[in-house]
């Protein structure tokens, strides 16, 4: 009986060890997978970490970089953003009052203008302040500037240049020769600058009528044009020694609006519309 107590207690004992060492074993096991989960994640982790840790940085960096470069161009881009804005607002500036009208460039058909009266002669409202500080000026000198042509229509225009063409068929040219030579001083129609609203021909008030000759240009107000035109956006734009240029004789009297900033350099350089827009 004794012995099988002692048996007894053996076997429990040894069953008791395996269970333990089974419970061991399974704990273990479940444990092994876990770490290497965790060994396994941790390289990814530490990567995201890592790319979690060098993303800013790169961002930072990145943005540094980018961000100096539109820096460093920003007063450009500024400048730029100015120009065109300068351009439209700006009275010395304007891209309107640069518009090229000659005998290779007509004006078109869809030309749109708004004019408004000065001493009875339409002009674009836009160069109207201008002309009367011209005016203004000469008159605070006893200058009598008058004006003897601002806007016209093509119908005016073909009319004047008929005109021309019939007096030189009167004095004996034949039409082809008479038309050649109108329009050295009259433009065709379509193709006068008179038709923007942006020129003017000048003359003395206290000359009975408009007489367009080349002698304004010792008229005290021939002078005063060609001397204060340019401080309120004008040109002559029909100089002497310039017609193969311009297609045009000497006209003293003709003042065409390109804006004061323009004119100025137009009148300093001596140069034509044509050739400041560099298309002489
Ligand atoms: N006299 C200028 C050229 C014109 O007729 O437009
Ligand atoms: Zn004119």
């Amino acid at each position: 009986m004794k012995h099988f107590f002692k048996n007894k207690i053996f076997i429990s004992t040894i069953c008791l060890a395996i269970t333990s060492l089974t419970t061991l074993f399974f704990i273990n096991r479940q444990k092994q997978p876990k770490d290497t989960e965790n060994s396994n994640n941790s390289p990814d982790e530490s990567n995201e970490e890592e790319e979690n840790k060098e993303e800013p940085p790169e961002e930072k960096e990145s943005s540094q970089q980018e961000q100096p470069s539109p820096e460093e161009h920003k007063p450009e881009s500024q400048r730029e953003e100015q120009a065109p804005s300068q351009n439209n607002n700006s009275p010395q500036n304007q891209a309107w009052a640069l518009i090229l009208v000659n005998k290779q460039h007509g004006i078109s058909q869809d030309f749109g203008i708004q004019t408004t009266k000065i001493d009875g002669i339409d002009v674009d409202v836009r160069i109207a302040p201008h002309v009367l500080g011209l005016i203004k000026m000469a008159k605070s000198q006893d200058i009598n500037l008058g004006l003897c042509s601002g806007y016209r229509s093509i119908m005016t225009q073909n009319q004047l240049f008929q005109r021309e063409v019939d007096g030189l068929i009167a004095k004996g040219y034949s039409r082809s020769k008479a038309e050649e030579e109108a329009s050295r001083s009259v433009a065709p129609p379509g193709t006068s600058e008179h038709h923007t609203g942006l020129a003017i021909d000048c003359y003395s008030n206290s000359q009975k009528n408009c007489n367009l000759v080349e002698a304004f240009a010792n008229t005290s107000e021939g002078k005063f044009i060609k001397e204060n035109g340019s401080k309120f956006g004008f040109i002559l734009r029909y100089p002497k020694g310039k017609e193969h240029i311009t297609g045009y004789i000497y006209e003293p009297w003709h003042l065409r609006y390109v804006g004061e900033k323009v004119a100025e350099e137009i009148t300093k350089s001596g140069k034509t519309l044509e050739e400041h827009l560099a298309i002489a």
